[in-house]
């Protein structure tokens, strides 16, 4: 095992840290002093990140390859992080995906596994770690949700779902532990340059500027820092068309919605 005494520097459980935002995280973490274990299916590419951070920040670093469509995936990773013998100080849920596309077309094998992946794991892996997290001396649990999930996403629609699941679901812990030492954060970004849109098998459906990794990973942290859970919206053309969603028309949000997710004028 590579951790090092778990009760010593903070440890942070990171999904999807074999791209994008999930790596930026961990990055960010390391670079903070805390030791990481790093999360996805990609093992060669999380590989090459432990072997960076070990070397740029001295840090340790484990790497647990997992399917997290898998239903098991949640319980297996808790019970080998129990092996192990780390105690989460931080976990993100940054793991998903989406589909682009009408839903009548899309695969409900795929379907099931896009529920499985932004739904259920991490809902499931941050009920597991909660007793690691609530006891942390600064505990942490990110929530990597969206701007598709502040209103019906048509062309993205189990997606949109998905992240409103996932910023509700936060919101509520957050209010749950209101007072404790946890730090709860739905983080919610815009288009953001990552693999995601090749993952979603779709061209760009972007509205307003496309942000950079950096830019999700320094306001996440920023909104960490100064305790302001719980939902923040990265980006204020994002913010605006959060609040503008909110107050109009359900029928004139979905036609926006609709036109920029289908490219229709
Ligand atoms: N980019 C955006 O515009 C944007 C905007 C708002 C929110 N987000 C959210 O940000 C999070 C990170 O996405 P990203 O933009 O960084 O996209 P990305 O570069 O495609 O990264 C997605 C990550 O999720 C992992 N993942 C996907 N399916 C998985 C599975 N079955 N099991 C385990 N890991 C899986 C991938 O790892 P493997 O393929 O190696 O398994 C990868 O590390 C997602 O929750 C996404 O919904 C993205």
């Amino acid at each position: 095992m590579t951790q090092s005494d778990p009760t010593r520097r903070p440890v942070a459980v990171i999904t999807g840290a074999s791209s994008g935002l999930g790596r930026g995280y961990a990055t960010e973490f390391a670079a903070r002093g805390a030791d990481v274990v790093l999360i996805a299916r990609r093992a060669e590419r999380l590989e090459e990140l432990a072997a960076t951070l070990r070397s740029l920040h001295g840090v340790a670093v484990d790497v647990l390859p997992a399917d997290l469509a898998d239903p098991a995936a949640p319980q297996v990773i808790a019970d080998r992080l129990g092996e192990l013998g780390v105690r989460a100080t931080a976990l993100v849920n940054c793991a998903g995906f989406g589909t682009a596309g009408l839903f009548e077309n899309e695969d409900p094998a795929r379907i099931a596994q896009e529920i499985a992946v932004d739904v259920t794991a991490p809902t499931l892996l941050a009920r597991l770690l909660m007793p690691d997290l609530l006891a942390a001396e600064r505990g942490i649990l990110l929530m990597v949700s969206s701007t598709a999930g502040h209103q019906p996403t048509p062309n993205l629609a189990v997606y949109g779902a998905s992240k409103a699941f996932v910023t509700s679901l936060t919101a509520a812990i957050w209010r749950e532990n209101r007072g404790s030492r946890l730090r709860v954060l739905a983080v919610c970004p815009g288009p953001t340059a990552t693999e995601f849109f090749e993952a979603a098998d779709s061209r760009q459906f972007v509205v307003g500027r496309i942000g950079t990794i950096a830019e999700v990973v320094s306001a996440s942290f920023t909104a960490l820092d100064r305790h302001s859970g719980p939902v923040r919206t990265i980006g204020f053309g994002n913010i605006a068309r959060s609040v503008g969603a909110k107050f109009a028309p359900r029928r004139l949000t979905l036609m926006v919605g609709d036109k920029a997710t289908s490219g229709k004028k």
